[in-house]
């Protein structure tokens, strides 16, 4: 009897290791006997090679047992499941030990990169075609140095070398034929090529592609030499880790979205809830920043019909009265001010801070950025950007939805791009630079723009889309929109720990 037990638990170990061999073989990932020894009897073997498979631009050529161990450890503090990312219980008090013996914070607020001042261009084809070569430069070396890619040559040298090819290209065109497959145009810097990707490739896939991103091809070229058949694709990706680590800050930095001061629909009832708040709960004595991502006034004239829903038509007098409520706001919070597709400045991103019209009506307490803005609070790396291409990653990626921003956040990371589609809603502006490449891993993300309240987590980055103070207006209710108004998502700066606080009632 116990040799048949010990004869099936053999088994079942020779099968896991096969398992667990064959899964990390396909990926070109070779295994110490000991790391496999340690693999098979971790109790969640197959996640852990789908953690490592997954991690694209870390993952060792050669597997050691530390590897895994540091995989394994990855696992164990990952975040429980969705609903349970988004913390909704605010701490009470701070953690005391968090004064003793934490390394010292970084202090202050540095802004990173945005493009205010240094903007170029003057909008002809050369500048367009300045752009698209650095934003394909830039994600060329991310994706350079991705292991699945070794090997990587031009489609001019591909198209020489015929066998199996890996390279790089930019989305010029996505077309179905007859058959129901995706055709891609891809180019390079010297040349194009067509790149067939069949509908029997896996879901995750089919529907993904977009104009104008970057990606990495594997694949072979047809008998007749003309096309290639699409056996991966590769995305830049962000590293994987395993989320902020203490790193002794003492701030708690607040996001405020989508404001829309002026408009009719224009919560002040909940806004005086949140100073109220502000001005006495013990929480919020902690907050030092308050980073506002865009859509800070309705504007004029953006969408049709807009003036019937106006209170403040004039749009300096709209700034004006922000300027009173920000002035309320108590003064020991550094104030950051980005612009959205609703504010007072060009359309076209990346958009420069606000004029000095509109900012000389605001105190020093206050810092006007551009957007998209990369900036460093109390050490913390914060990429904010107010989010118009949500709307074109959701009327081209089938997967996406504006139930989900967070997902469209996430699907940006992928990419290392945030407005990747010239030509549909989001206006590009033809910069040398493209600002809109996430050329940096943040490790907090802020978006606004769909104001939808969301707190999660892709890959360790914190994603936060960031409400609104606008109920439902009649343009959204045609459109079936329903807004998730006056939250606040807050992060502790030293802990990373997050939550939301609602004043909608
Ligand atoms: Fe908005």
């Amino acid at each position: 009897m116990l040799e048949k037990i010990f004869k099936d638990v053999r088994a079942r170990i020779r099968g896991m290791k096969n398992r667990v061999l064959g899964a990390l073989t396909e990926k070109g990932i070779l295994v110490e006997p000991d790391a496999l020894n340690a693999l098979v009897q971790a109790p969640d073997a197959m996640r852990c090679v789908q953690l490592i498979s997954d991690d694209h631009e870390n993952r060792p050529l050669i597997l050691t047992r530390t590897d895994v161990e540091s995989y394994l450890e990855c696992l164990s503090t990952e975040r429980p499941p969705k609903a349970g990312k988004k913390t909704v219980e605010r701490p009470v008090t701070r953690s005391p030990e968090k004064a003793a013996g934490q390394p010292s914070p970084a202090s202050g607020m540095r802004i990173l990169k945005d493009i205010t001042g240094d903007s170029t261009c003057v909008g002809n084809v050369i500048d367009f075609a300045k752009l698209f070569n650095d934003r394909f430069v830039t994600l060329k070396k991310m994706l350079a140095k991705r292991r699945e890619l070794s090997g990587l040559v031009s489609i001019a040298r591909a198209k020489r070398v015929q066998r199996d090819v890996r390279f790089v290209g930019m989305v010029n065109d996505v077309r179905s034929t007859k058959q129901g497959h995706t055709m891609l145009e891809l180019e390079d810097e010297e040349d194009k090529v067509q790149v067939l990707v069949m509908k029997t490739a896996p879901r995750v896939l089919l529907g993904s592609f977009i104009k104008d991103e970057v990606v990495g091809v594997i694949g072979s070229f047809s008998k007749d030499g003309e096309i290639v058949l699409a056996k991966d694709f590769v995305r830049p990706d962000v590293p994987l880790n395993s989320g902020m680590v203490q790193n002794g800050a003492d701030s708690i930095v607040a996001f405020v979205s989508d404001i829309h001061v002026g408009s009719t629909e224009f919560m002040e009832d909940a806004w005086e809830r949140f100073m109220a708040w502000l001005a006495k709960d013990p929480v919020a004595k902690e907050i030092r920043y308050i980073v506002m991502p865009g859509d800070l006034v309705d504007g004029i004239g953006i969408y049709p019909g807009q003036e019937d829903e106006l209170a403040i038509e004039d749009v300096y007098d709209q700034y004006n009265e922000l300027a009173r409520l920000a002035a309320k706001i108590p003064e020991r919070i550094k104030i950051v001010m980005m612009p959205g597709n609703h504010d007072a400045v060009r359309l076209a991103e990346p958009q420069p801070a606000l004029p000095k019209e509109v900012t000389s009506m605001f105190d020093s307490r206050v810092t006007f950025v551009g957007n998209p803005c990369y900036m460093d609070i109390e050490g913390r790396i914060i990429l904010a950007y107010h989010g118009r291409s949500m709307d074109d990653f959701v009327a081209n990626v089938r997967s996406l939805s504006y139930r989900e921003p967070e997902k469209i956040m996430a699907d940006m990371l992928r990419r290392r791009h945030m407005a990747p589609i010239y030509g549909e809603k989001t206006a590009i502006a033809p910069e040398q630079k493209d600002y809109l490449v996430i050329d940096r891993v943040p490790e907090i993300f802020v978006t606004g723009h769909i104001h939808a309240c969301k707190v999660d987590e892709y890959r360790g980055i914190k994603l936060i889309n960031a409400s609104a103070w606008q109920s439902q207006t009649a343009f959204q209710r045609m459109h079936n929109q329903i807004p998730d108004p006056a939250k606040v998502p807050m992060v502790d700066l030293g802990s990373g720990e997050s939550w939301v606080e609602d004043f909608s009632s």
